[in-house]
């Protein structure tokens, strides 16, 4: 029966070497994730300013491109989209997010901060296509005002 025992010992032992090495590339995958989430979250914000800054430079007449302007603001309205599904994971910060963690206790308010962003930009759209460029311009301040409000509240500088 002894020996029996030892067997047992010897099964029990393997098995937390098993879930050991498993587990350790579990942990490498989980970091590696946090970081991609981050960088993500972060490339659609990127993509909102670019595009920002390409509809300025058309109204500013810097540009004569005024027919990229309806994709352009479609682009905008893409991006904030999809923008609130990157911000549903609470991720440890890595030092670059400049993320507040007020974001995950008002999640209700920063989400209404998403859906006028989104409502806003589908809006530029329509003015795009309608192209009256007066109430384009101005509608592009509204959205400006949205990015700031949200920022304010729920963005490190
Ligand atoms: C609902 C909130 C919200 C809205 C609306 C919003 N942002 Fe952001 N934005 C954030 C947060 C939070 C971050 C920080 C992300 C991170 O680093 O984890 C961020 C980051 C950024 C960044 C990265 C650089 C930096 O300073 O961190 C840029 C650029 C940016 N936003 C531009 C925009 C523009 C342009 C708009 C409007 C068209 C906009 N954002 C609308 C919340 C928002």
């Amino acid at each position: 029966m002894r020996f029996h025992h030892l067997k047992t010992q010897k099964i029990i032992i393997h098995l937390f070497t098993v879930l050991f090495l498993i587990l350790i590339p579990l942990k490498i995958f989980a970091q590696d994730n946090a970081d991609t989430i981050i960088t993500y979250r972060q490339s659609l914000m990127y993509n909102l300013q670019r595009n920002l800054n390409s509809i300025s430079e058309i109204l500013k007449g810097n540009i004569d491109q005024q027919s990229h302007l309806a994709g352009l603001a479609s682009i905008l309205n893409i991006s904030a989209s999809y923008a609130p599904d990157a911000f549903k994971q609470k991720v440890p910060n890595n030092g670059k997010s400049k993320s507040k963690p007020n974001i995950w206790q008002n999640q209700d308010d920063f989400n209404l901060e998403m859906q006028s962003l989104i409502r806003e930009t589908a809006e530029l759209v329509k003015l795009a296509e309608s192209n009256d460029i007066k109430a384009f311009s101005a509608q592009l301040g509204v959205v400006g005002k949205n990015c700031a409000s949200c920022h304010k509240k729920y963005k490190n500088r």
